[in-house]
């Protein structure tokens, strides 16, 4: 039956096999191909919206997420030519420009990673203004500094622990990780399981 058998494509010049229902960005990884990628976590639905995946595929006008497609038999998929690299340095430099010098995020960020992987030093872009911390949780501290809104966080509690605290609100410049009605954590429904803080 189609989409139940393995199927080849080509991957930077090299036969890869596609597992059934696999991504490109899953059988590049499968396989040893490093693809940058940040809002993609194993284990959760892929949601598309950091774009440090971009790949070019032969024949279509634009680039793709490559954690939200399927290969086809036959497709033909550059994850490092001069095209796609020049795309997810631009993605990374740009959210690296959002993480303000002197935020207390980790410097071994999985955004690091891939800005030091991809050669991107400083952003050349003004930063956003980030959200205040929210200590009113005594069990999670969030301090939303570094945030790039991957919205892992609202994966997790809405998708894995099905509680539906956290949400993506406003709009552009303004958008932001809020609990509930954007209340303080610690005055929202969240019972602090902790699956934001994993993922
Ligand atoms: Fe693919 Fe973020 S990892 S869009």
């Amino acid at each position: 039956m189609a989409g139940e058998e393995p199927i080849s494509f080509d991957l930077d010049g090299t036969t890869v096999r596609a597992l059934p229902g696999e991504t490109i960005l899953q059988a590049a990884l499968r396989t040893g191909t490093e693809i940058p990628h940040l809002c993609y976590k194993d284990g959760y639905r892929a949601d598309g919206n950091c774009r440090a995946c971009v790949v070019e595929i032969k024949g279509e006008r634009t680039l793709a997420a490559s954690c939200c497609r399927t290969p086809s038999s036959g497709m033909n998929v550059a994850t490092k030519n001069e095209r796609a690299r020049h795309a997810q340095r631009l993605v990374v430099e740009l959210l690296k420009s959002d993480v303000q010098q002197g935020s207390d995020y980790s410097p071994a960020s999985e955004l690091d990673h891939w800005a030091s992987f991809l050669g991107v030093d400083k952003a050349r872009f003004r930063p956003r203004q980030q959200p205040l911390r929210d200590l009113s949780n005594p069990a999670i501290a969030v301090n939303l500094d570094a945030c790039i809104q991957c919205t892992r966080c609202v994966r997790a509690c809405r998708e894995e622990q099905v509680n539906d605290v956290i949400g993506f609100a406003y709009r552009g410049a303004e958008s932001s990780i809020v609990f509930d009605l954007d209340d303080p954590m610690g005055a929202s429904t969240c019972v602090s399981c902790g699956e934001c803080v994993q993922a």
